[in-house]
């Protein structure tokens, strides 16, 4: 559905309907009073834009984070999308933010220390020009949608917990393409780019093994 002429408040809809004829609930939906199934957020809004009547236009880069309850446990995945044409920088971020995790997870394996996926997915991304969001991070996830440990995407590797087969991580890098300072817009919950740069975000929910990891919520892209 990300396409130019389609409102943000379309889409939410359209993912709360099929998250509940799958018999699940939406996660976010009056979560800590969270107004709506599922955060979007256009350009340099970084995480938990709220939908509504905002117009996709071409050019814009949509993330869309989406979180499901079933049988008793959270998934919780996202990613950002191109609507229609877009900059071949913002399609860079897109990407830069999209391997990061991937980068991460090499190192989500039992024996591994928690901040050795936060060291892999920091040193990617200001390898490539962007920059970490600091003030949010992701999480143990399961019964509950916020479970310790916080993780990071920045860090040093060979500190931490260590990683323990049954572990089921969200992990989530949120990616500027300017500087890494944000702003939380008045309505408390919208997180913009200071500086106006454009912002990626990209999370699967995982399961620690004691060999690759899984991947639970099946990427989009
Ligand atoms: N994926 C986000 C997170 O991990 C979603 C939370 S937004 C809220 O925190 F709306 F649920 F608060
Ligand atoms: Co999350």
């Amino acid at each position: 559905m990300v396409r130019p002429g389609v409102t943000t408040q379309e889409i939410d809809s359209a993912v709360e309907h099929f998250i509940r004829k799958q018999g699940a609930v939406p996660s976010f939906l009056h979560y800590n009073g969270y107004p709506a199934s599922v955060c979007i957020s256009v350009n340099d809004e970084v995480i938990h834009g709220i939908p509504g009547k905002r117009v996709l236009r071409e050019g814009d880069i949509v993330s869309v984070d989406v979180g499901a309850y079933m049988g008793g446990f959270h998934g919780d995945c996202a990613a950002t999308f191109p609507c229609g044409q877009i900059a071949p920088e913002a399609q860079r971020l897109i990407d830069v933010t999209r391997q990061s995790f991937f980068e991460g997870i090499r190192f989500a394996k039992e024996g591994c220390r928690l901040q050795d996926i936060s060291a892999a997915i920091q040193s990617y991304v200001e390898e490539h020009g962007c920059s970490i969001v600091r003030e949010y991070v992701g999480h143990g996830i399961g019964a509950k949608m916020h479970e310790a440990p916080e993780i990071p995407n920045y860090g040093r590797a060979g500190r931490g917990p260590r990683l323990l087969r049954g572990m089921t991580l969200a992990i989530e890098p949120m990616v500027n393409a300017g500087a890494a300072a944000i702003r939380v817009l008045p309505d408390g919950w919208t997180v913009k780019t200071l500086d106006g740069k454009w912002a990626g975000h990209y999370e699967n929910t995982i399961l620690i093994t004691d060999g690759e990891p899984e991947i639970l919520t099946a990427p989009a892209i």
